[in-house]
């Protein structure tokens, strides 16, 4: 057994969902909180005085008035989008073929692969994110990069090859074959490696061929202990292209459902303009559904009904959507979540924001037993938050009475100055 560490902060842990009952009865604050690490896991957390009894002998890092909390959970993202984010002025299918898919066409370069890769997860921590679901493109070479850069980092990461058969441009499409065999060899290399999970990742009905999306149904079958992430519903649009190229289905989708991409473990990125057999169907079979916010607004898609799914006990995650998602940082995204539940007539709670970002992403994952958690035994990811890292942001948090008035201006106003130190598996990362 290695040395145990005592980090001293204020410390939040959530007890409870914050959605299944008064949000601020959902979590534990201590003001002056510790949580104690041990080979990369989580020992104890509680208040400093019985931390510090416990462990007498422990090595300390003092984070002062800093907030320690699980490092963030992305739960839906695309690294190749990381260079042309910010991109202007379309909405979906014309934002795709204009901006989306020339950039990841450069990522059979294994090279430029890399580097996006490294400076893709170096913003990430520096936002203090620790875990992404990511799609990858659809060059084998890109997820191997994007796993070697997490490898390197020791971060616990879930990607997949981007399967597209159609409707996307030459040197952009694979086939129903080739994606089931280089997703399977993918998979076989890198699920379980490390910290590593692979996902089977078709990138959304209107780029796959029934074949390609009956491809990879069976390959899910074959590995169902494999996440399976693809897009539903975002954009009007979209869904009358759907209708077109599967006029035999139900609905969107049925598209995924009749196809073997419809079960527990499926990630269903955006899902915001469901009909009721949708909703009912993703109930019944447990699946997540991931809110992109920053990308909602960005590309004009719609509002997620994030209070209603959450009520109902559906596994919801949050995302930045990068590069759809005009921000790498989950407190931006906090922000555009408590935004979109405004204009559905539905404030969320500080609570429930945050634990989307973490507790919530993970439990979307099925991950919520290692990460998204200060829990005993649970993996030391975790991030620190200066509550006063920006004048305006300080000026506001000095007038809070409670833990939530004090962390809300940094959910509303906060980025990646917030981030005063972040842990990846028990190690601090360097600055
Ligand atoms: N739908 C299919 N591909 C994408 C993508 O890359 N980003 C977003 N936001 N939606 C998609
Ligand atoms: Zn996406």
């Amino acid at each position: 057994m290695g040395d145990v560490e005592i980090l001293l902060g204020q410390v939040l842990n959530f007890t409870g969902d914050p959605f299944q009952m008064p949000p601020d009865a959902a979590a534990r604050h201590d003001r002056r909180g510790a949580v104690a690490i041990q080979d990369g896991r989580i020992l104890s957390t509680g208040p400093a005085d019985q931390v510090l009894a416990a462990y007498p002998q422990a090595a300390r890092r003092d984070h002062g008035a800093g907030l320690i909390l699980p490092g963030f959970v992305d739960a839906h993202a695309h690294f190749p989008q990381t260079a042309m984010i910010a991109s202007w002025g379309k909405r979906l299918i014309d934002w795709l073929n204009s901006y989306t898919f020339p950039e990841e066409m450069k990522f059979g370069d294994a090279a430029y692969a890399a580097e996006i890769a490294a400076r893709y997860l170096d913003l990430l921590l520096a936002n203090g994110t620790t875990t992404v679901a990511t799609f990858c493109t659809i060059h084998p070479e890109s997820v191997a990069a994007f796993f070697e850069a997490a490898a390197a980092r020791n971060m616990r990461v879930a990607a997949g090859k981007t399967c597209m058969d159609r409707n996307a441009p030459d040197g952009l499409r694979d086939t129903p074959q080739s994606a089931y065999d280089d997703s399977k060899t993918l998979l076989d290399r890198w699920h379980g490696r490390g910290r590593a999970s692979y996902v089977i990742t078709p990138r959304f009905s209107p780029t796959s061929t029934p074949d390609q999306l009956a491809a990879l149904g069976a390959l899910w079958a074959e590995r169902p202990d494999c996440l399976m992430q693809t897009h539903l519903s975002e954009q009007t649009d979209e869904i009358a292209w759907v209708r077109s190229l599967y006029p035999d289905a139900r609905d969107y989708l049925d598209t995924y459902e009749a196809h073997g991409l419809l079960g527990p473990g499926g990630l269903y990125g955006h899902a915001i303009h469901l009909e009721a057999r949708e909703i009912a169907r993703l109930r019944d079979v447990d699946a997540s559904l991931i809110h992109c916010p920053t990308s909602n607004t960005f590309i004009g898609s719609g509002l997620f009904r994030t209070r209603e799914f959450c009520v109902a006990g559906q596994r919801v995650g949050l995302a930045t959507d990068t590069g759809g998602g005009s921000s790498f940082s989950m407190l931006r995204t906090m922000a555009a979540a408590y935004e979109i539940g405004q204009l559905r007539g539905t404030p969320l709670h500080p609570a429930q924001l945050l634990w989307l970002a973490t507790a919530g992403s993970a439990r979307a994952l099925h991950m919520q037993d290692r990460i998204g958690t200060l829990a005993p035994g649970s993996e030391a990811d975790l991030v620190v938050l200066d509550l006063s890292a920006t004048p305006a942001i300080a000026q506001r948090a000095a007038r809070a009475d409670d833990i939530w008035e004090a962390l809300f201006p940094t959910q509303m106003m906060g980025d990646d100055r917030s981030v005063a130190a972040v842990y990846v598996a028990g190690r601090v990362v360097p600055a």
